[in-house]
């Protein structure tokens, strides 16, 4: 069920680094439904067409390394190219492998600050003179692991802290201009490749549910609502700011205290 109404992004052109696959493809999707005109950037060309295509025909599907600012730039200027301003950015380009620090090699640690952080400037910084003033919104796809440490995710942990920070910078330095800056902090979400790594066996997964409040993973399609909202005129004086759309997990381990004795009902 959406609140949100079918052509509510008529008139509106998005452009969404990561959205070949997962949580920005769900957004990316859902944006389009909405009537934007939607381009995806992944670095797979092969998986960028057919994400595009699975959008629908009006759909671009680009091929760039967040990693690398110039190639950015290109597929900004192709998306902006083609379907003029761009109104909408949201960076969710992002890497991630599970291992203790001392397991980490420097390459290993700056790869995944490099996508995730300095990704998130590239696209950010590079889109800047492409967007439609005033009015633009950005979204950065961050995660809890910036607010709250996790053991064998020192990189990404650092990263998306960063990202958290850049998003409010950002949103300080942009909207005299009347761009908006925010970002979505997604909790474990079902059927995702973030997931398959951090939770592979059907037993870590029904162990890490049942510490969330709501009890149970995030959809995709709960992401993308966030990210409609956060892009409507509902949220014009939103900026700055990181929405939490995690079911509570951020508020911590939500396993009974009392255990076999139970908490009371409510
Ligand atoms: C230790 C590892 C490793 C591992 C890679 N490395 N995997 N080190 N343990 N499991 C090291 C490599 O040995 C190498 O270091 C360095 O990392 C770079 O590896 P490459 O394979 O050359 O990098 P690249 O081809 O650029 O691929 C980047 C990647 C890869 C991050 C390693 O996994 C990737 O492309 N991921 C994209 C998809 C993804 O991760 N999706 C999930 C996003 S979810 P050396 O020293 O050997 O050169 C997410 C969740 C957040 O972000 C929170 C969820 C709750
Ligand atoms: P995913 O399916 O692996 O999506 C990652 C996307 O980024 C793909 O489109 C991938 O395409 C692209 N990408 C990766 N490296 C890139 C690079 N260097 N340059 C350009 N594009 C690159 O991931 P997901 O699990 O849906 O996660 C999406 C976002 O949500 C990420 O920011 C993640 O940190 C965040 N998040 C996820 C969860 C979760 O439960 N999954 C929880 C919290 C936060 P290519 O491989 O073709 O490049």
């Amino acid at each position: 069920m959406s609140a949100f109404k079918d052509n509510l992004l008529a008139g509106k052109t998005a452009f969404i680094a990561g959205g070949t696959s997962g949580i920005n493809l769900g957004i990316a999707k859902r944006y389009a439904e909405l009537g934007a005109k939607v381009a995806v950037a992944g670095r797979n060309p092969e998986k960028a067409s057919n994400a595009a295509a699975e959008i629908g025909s009006e759909a671009l599907g680009l091929s760039c390394d967040v990693r690398d600012y110039a190639a950015t730039r290109a597929a900004l200027e192709e998306a902006a190219g083609k379907f003029g301003p761009l109104d909408i950015v949201v960076s969710g380009a992002a890497g991630n492998f599970v291992a203790p620090a001392l397991a980490m090699s420097a390459n290993g640690f700056r790869t995944v600050v490099d996508i995730d952080l300095n990704g998130t400037f590239n696209v950010f910084r590079g889109c800047r003179d492409l967007l439609r003033t005033p009015g633009a919104a950005l979204i950065a796809i961050t995660a809890g692991q910036a607010v709250k440490p996790a053991m064998l995710q020192a990189h990404v942990c650092a990263a998306k802290a960063g990202i958290n920070q850049l998003i409010r910078v950002l949103a300080m330095e942009w909207g005299p201009s009347g761009v908006r800056v925010n970002g979505i902090s997604p909790g474990p979400i079902a059927g995702t490749e973030g997931m398959a790594r951090l939770s592979p066996t059907e037993a870590s997964t029904r162990a890490l549910a049942a510490r969330i409040p709501l009890r149970r993973y995030g959809e995709i399609s709960e992401v993308a609502e966030s990210a409609v909202f956060l892009v409507s005129d509902s949220a014009r004086y939103v900026t700055g700011t990181i929405l939490d759309c995690d079911g509570g997990s951020q508020l911590g381990d939500a396993r009974d205290p009392l255990g076999e004795q139970g908490l009371q009902p409510g």
